[in-house]
């Protein structure tokens, strides 16, 4: 029944799964309609060794946050932009496709039975984690029948340890994480399971994560498993173009809103190239789990570079704390980005 949200210490929050009082679980055939779901006790469940997800990895998941703000609220960040990728992973793994008001109604009921682990203002956030999965038996290779979706949470600190200590990157010249036209820019399980062995590799060696290099040309960056990829040089903040194997991220989409809009700064969604990367003022990753991380150094096969000073720079901080400020409501959501969970 998870565990007791009194006995949490929220100034040592991780980003690790805690159990908490309950999950949002829904069910639904090939050719119905997501319609119906409900809370049940965080939990175990029962799946068939013969499921879709089991055997052939039919899952796709999401990821986003609900914030305790200085104005005493809860609010989720963006979740339409949840909804909308949710909307296109599930088509691209033939998972039936639930509409937008079903998901953020589902995120809404969960938050709401589970508001006491979601951390006070300012001490972390609420992971949200909603995952659907093939759960009917098959055996060739082909969509299940039967789906599960599920919605389960855990108060949440920073993803790296030392939170936005600059992040020590490897790139990998031996693994890729996502063919171009593949399922890069879809939230498969698959191209998590895919990053972990070299994410192994990189950590048992002391750096932080890894970088991946584009599968068609390795002269271009793509992203790091779990973030996407930002550099700055000369004032023009650019990222890897969305071409099928970078995945749309939500905090990519609003850094490079407010770097715009409220920074007035270049931007560019374009090819990045290593050596650019190698060369920029500041480098940094994005995502709902990581918000805005410093990257200090990075190795590649030519040899350590070392990104300003290895400190973090000042458009990152900068970016970090109008994005972290609009979310804790400190700054004004001009942009209409919150959506208030009463
Ligand atoms: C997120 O940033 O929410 C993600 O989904 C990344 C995850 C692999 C931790």
């Amino acid at each position: 029944m998870g565990i007791d949200p009194k006995t949490i210490d929220w100034d040592s929050l991780g980003f690790n799964a805690l159990e908490t009082k309950s999950m949002f679980k829904a069910t639904c055939k090939t050719g119905e309609r997501w319609s119906e779901g409900k809370l049940v006790p965080y939990g175990t469940i029962a799946l068939s060794p013969a499921s879709g997800v089991l055997n052939y990895g039919q899952g796709v998941f999401e990821g986003t946050k609900a914030f305790h703000t200085a104005k005493d609220r809860i609010v989720l960040f963006r979740p339409e932009m949840n909804a909308q990728r949710m909307a296109m992973s599930t088509k691209r793994l033939c998972i039936p496709i639930m509409n937008e008001d079903f998901f953020i109604d589902a995120l809404e009921q969960t938050i709401q039975d589970n508001i006491d682990y979601i951390p006070p203002y300012g001490k972390g956030s609420l992971y949200i984690r909603p995952i659907v999965w093939g759960t009917g038996p098959v055996l060739g290779v082909k969509p299940a029948d039967e789906y599960t979706f599920i919605i389960f949470v855990s108060p949440v600190g920073p993803y790296f340890k030392g939170d936005i200590k600059p992040l020590h990157l490897k790139v990998t010249h031996n693994f890729h994480r996502a063919a171009p036209k593949g399922i890069g820019n879809a939230k498969a399980i698959g191209n998590y399971s895919a990053s972990l062995y070299p994410s192994f590799l990189a950590k048992k060696t002391g750096f932080d994560e890894v970088l991946y290099l584009n599968a068609g040309n390795e002269k271009l960056i793509e992203e790091v498993g779990s973030a996407n990829l930002f550099i700055l040089k000369d004032n023009v903040l650019k990222t890897p173009r969305l071409a099928g194997s970078i995945l749309p991220g939500v905090t990519r989409d609003s850094v490079l809103t407010l770097a715009k809009e409220k920074m007035d700064i270049e931007v560019q969604e374009t090819d990045v190239l290593l050596d650019e990367v190698c060369s920029a003022d500041e480098v940094f990753c994005t995502g709902t789990a990581v918000v805005v991380t410093p990257v200090g150094k990075i190795t590649s096969e030519n040899g350590k570079h070392i990104i300003n000073d290895g400190k973090m720079g000042k458009i990152t901080h900068e970016l970090r704390s109008l994005l972290v400020g609009i979310q804790r409501e400190e700054c004004e959501d001009t942009l209409n980005w919150l959506h208030p969970v009463d």
